[in-house]
């Protein structure tokens, strides 16, 4: 079953794209955010094994480390995790409400001398129910980019309980954002429809075009 939150009109003009015959170029854009298991370091193994292609694939997303350093080529991109591909979606839609969302955060954070304190106000916000989905994106960043390790854990009843990583506290978190909403990014984002489903409805979605 399709996620239909996800799913959006640009998904079926996405579908509909011609064949994107235009040579692969490589480029070098990083990642969004810090996510286990990233592929970064193993870039220079993959992309020399990438065939020629028309369009792009991804059934287990997370960080994206490949699409964002190297695919530029029409996308389909997948992860089962909600809050993650949520995130993404703000980020292609430049959602205004996530930006203002997060400058906030950087006035108090850039403000604050117990930095510690805040990141824990926002694990409990992210935790609770009681919270809009945009600023709950803004939070799932922010604790990526301050949990201790670059760590996603939950306990037993689902809450994320990563303590703080001290040594990002001097971190340019602006350096960050600018990177989020950058064109490159954000052109990258455009040109892929975003799903959120296990990998095996997600394939599903394609049979019609490869039988
Ligand atoms: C190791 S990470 C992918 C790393 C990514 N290739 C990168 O370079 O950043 C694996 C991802 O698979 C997702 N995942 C796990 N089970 C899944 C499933 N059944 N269907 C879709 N995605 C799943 C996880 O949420 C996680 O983000």
């Amino acid at each position: 079953m399709m996620n239909q939150i996800l799913l959006d009109e640009s998904v079926s003009k996405i579908i509909k794209h011609p064949i994107d015959n235009t040579p692969n170029v490589y480029g070098n854009c990083k990642p969004l955010l810090k996510w286990p298991g990233g592929k970064t370091s193993e870039l220079k193994e993959i992309i020399p094994r990438i065939p020629e292609h028309s369009r792009y694939f991804e059934p287990f997303f997370g960080g994206g480390a490949l699409f964002f350093n190297t695919i530029i080529k029409t996308s389909f991109v997948n992860d089962l995790h909600a809050d993650l591909m949520f995130f993404y979606k703000c980020i292609r839609n430049e959602n205004s409400e996530f930006y203002s969302l997060l400058k906030e955060f950087v006035l108090v954070w850039e403000e604050s001398d117990d930095k510690q304190s805040i990141y824990m106000k926002v694990r409990k916000r992210y935790n609770s129910t009681n919270v809009t989905s945009v600023q709950k994106a803004v939070d799932f960043f922010i604790l990526r980019e301050y949990a201790y390790g670059g760590m996603f854990r939950l306990n037993v009843k689902g809450e994320f309980n990563v303590p703080f990583g001290h040594i990002y506290i001097n971190k340019n978190i602006q350096k960050k954002i600018d990177h989020l909403s950058s064109v490159e990014v954000v052109s990258k984002l455009k040109n892929s429809a975003l799903y959120n489903l296990d990998f095996k409805d997600f394939a599903k979605n394609f049979r019609e075009l490869y039988t």
